[in-house]
């Protein structure tokens, strides 16, 4: 049970300024202004959606049939096609992009694309490189991955951690001023037991770093005697307090503790690309006496006393949050506070985006409506969101563990997929014709690719099975095919015998591409969605939608390579190179690179 009401008002924090080459986008603009001044002040959400038969044209508007009822409901009597007609009569007279508009008797408008209009402007992304739309610039925070010191990061740090890291990229790619923060677990009073067990166990650890290969034993171990010898209790306890007077050598215990973990983390994030930077919730002890004190002063009648413990019930919360143990100790839910506190008025973000277990939601919304009543800011400018995410399960449908039960090493998970992925390529025998170098790059490309591409592949809030056999299936939506699709685009070009300057002078002198076979002109139609796409996932978040247009995207060139000549090559006859096909195959190499920045996945020009 419990519940914690969410921010009310859902703040427009896309802005943005250039749709560039997003049809979607101008499109929706343009029909929001039509239909506000066919009708003005009728609130009816915009139906607007790609048609499903190409016969009914590229979009279609269906507002109509919402309106005629909204209209009925007032005692106006109109047909929904002749609230289309009035739609279409307020859209602008000539639109770039359209061919023309059809309204049908049902109400639905269809628009149909202008084909020089798509020539256009894939040729210009064939001269001048693939552009996002522009956006309103934002100050991002993003606390993603945040594993806990001591106790092992998991595959659910793991999914925050691809998950966060691809919206920071995304968040990067538009030009956002990002922030990216890892909100480690680095406090709290089990560090007393910890920091006693290692005296004990490492009694050297001033002077080297211990070798404590496995952390999560450590843990244990400590966790075992504090249960059960009370001297060392005590003096666990003494240590807690030790640590949070900031005495010298026991800082330095906690330190080391930290760094063994963090050393580890490392490697993980070294494997992935993930860049990151360490705010943890030791950040935050000074902030969080401050905090008390803070609260105390100005809001006293939050605060509840019970039992000992200062606990407060945000604004419509049936779940309190515990600010001040009885022993006088702080909680995550204080650390959470003193954080949101600190992003929102001194690091002062636009939006700040916790990527979290959708099991921490409660918890985080509770956060959340304390800093509203507490005003740390101001819904209507500034926005504080939970990205939720579901369950990592195993092929039993069962919570990803170990044969035994255990937790599974990251790691060892992702040495694992690296094993698989070598066996994947030789089974392919590409060992036979790349060197070592190459092989190596393609590896790892493929082995960590593909354990973040079936993450982010999959609904971000859905629970999803983590099977090798599944992320390294070359005939699926998968990082393997993308990879391998990317990687025959390039040697196309690549085996061409065209150079780059013979490209580049070609498109000089081609402002319009003929493109006119029907499978070039859906390929151009879906490299001009990436705008779209990108505006989507902005607003979203959902990564899905990225990789199922990369994926769709990558079909549709096999369609068209298997359709359309790029390179004639006849016995006796000289070869024939189609220029504009090549450039067709350049922008869709440049556009897969543009989503593999934005997802992760580090690209290969040889498979
Ligand atoms: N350390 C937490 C855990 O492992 C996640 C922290 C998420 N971020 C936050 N601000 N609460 O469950």
């Amino acid at each position: 049970g419990g519940a914690a009401p969410k921010q009310a008002k859902k703040v427009d924090y896309v802005t943005v300024n250039d749709y560039g080459s997003s049809i979607f986008g101008r499109l929706q603009s343009l029909f929001k202004k039509a239909i506000e001044d066919a009708f003005p002040g009728l609130d009816v959400p915009l139906l607007l959606a790609e048609t499903p038969n190409p016969q009914f044209g590229d979009y279609q508007c269906n507002s109509a049939m919402p309106i005629a009822a909204i209209l009925k409901a007032t005692g106006i009597n109109k047909k929904p096609g002749d609230v289309g007609k009035e739609i279409h009569a307020k859209l602008p007279e000539n639109i770039d992009f359209v061919e023309k508009i059809a309204v049908m008797p049902a109400g639905f408008i269809n628009v149909f694309l202008n084909a020089d209009y798509l020539r256009k402007q894939i040729s210009s992304l064939a001269l001048n490189g693939i552009s996002l739309p522009k956006v309103a610039k934002k100050r991002v925070l993003v606390d993603f991955s945040s594993p806990n010191i001591a106790k092992e990061m998991h595959v659910g740090h793991l999914r925050s951690t691809i998950i966060g890291d691809s919206i920071c990229r995304l968040f990067e790619a538009v030009g956002y001023d990002v922030l990216r923060v890892n909100h480690i677990g680095d406090w709290g009073t089990q560090f007393g037991m910890l920091i006693a067990h290692l005296y004990d166990r490492f009694p050297d650890f001033l002077k080297k770093l211990p070798d404590i290969s496995d952390l999560q034993a450590f843990y244990k171990e400590s966790k075992k005697r504090f249960d059960e010898d009370e001297q060392f209790k005590k003096r666990a306890y003494e240590c807690v307090v030790k640590l949070q007077s900031r005495d010298g050598e026991i800082v330095q215990a906690w330190n080391t503790i930290c760094d063994v973990s963090k050393k580890y983390n490392q490697i993980v994030y070294d494997h992935l690309d993930i860049k990151i930077k360490d705010v943890g919730e030791s950040f935050y002890q000074d902030k969080m006496v401050e905090l008390v004190k803070w609260i105390k002063e100005n809001k006293p009648d939050m605060l509840r006393k019970e039992e000992g413990r200062q606990i407060m019930f945000p604004t419509g919360c049936d779940v309190p949050l515990t600010v001040v143990k009885s022993d006088g100790g702080f909680t995550y839910d204080t650390s959470d506070l003193a954080a949101l506190k600190y992003r929102m008025l001194e690091e002062k973000c636009d939006w700040n985006i916790y990527v979290v277990d959708a099991g921490q939601n409660l918890h985080l919304e509770t956060v959340y409506a304390a800093g509203r009543d507490f005003g740390w800011y101001d819904e209507n400018t500034q926005r504080v969101e939970h990205v939720g995410f579901g369950l990592v399960l195993g092929d039993d449908k069962k919570k990803f563990k170990t044969r035994s039960g255990e937790t599974v090493r990251l790691l060892d998970l992702l040495s694992e997929g690296v094993k698989r992925a070598t066996e994947k390529l030789k089974e392919k025998g590409r060992d036979a014709v790349m060197t070592e170098e190459e092989l190596a790059a393609a590896r790892d490309a493929v082995a960590f690719g593909c354990v973040k591409y079936a993450d982010l592949s999959h609904t971000r809030t859905q629970d999803y099975i983590f099977s090798f056999d599944r992320m390294l299936d070359d005939r699926g939506n998968t990082a393997v095919y993308l990879l391998y699709a990317y990687a025959r685009i390039r040697s196309i070009v690549r085996t061409s015998g065209v150079t780059d300057s013979q490209l580049a002078d070609y498109l000089a002198k081609t402002p319009i591409l003929p493109l006119n076979h029907p499978a070039e002109l859906k390929l151009a139609k879906q490299l001009l969605k990436l705008s779209d796409c990108v505006l989507l996932v902005l607003d979203s978040l959902m990564l899905h939608q990225m990789c199922d247009y990369v994926y769709n995207l990558a079909t549709l060139f096999h369609d068209f390579y298997n359709e359309c000549y790029v390179i004639e090559r006849k016995e006796g006859e000289p070869v024939v190179v189609h220029f504009h096909r090549l450039a067709l195959c350049e922008v869709t190499a440049n556009v897969i690179s543009t989503c593999f920045k934005i997802l992760g996945i580090r690209e290969v020009p040889k498979m």
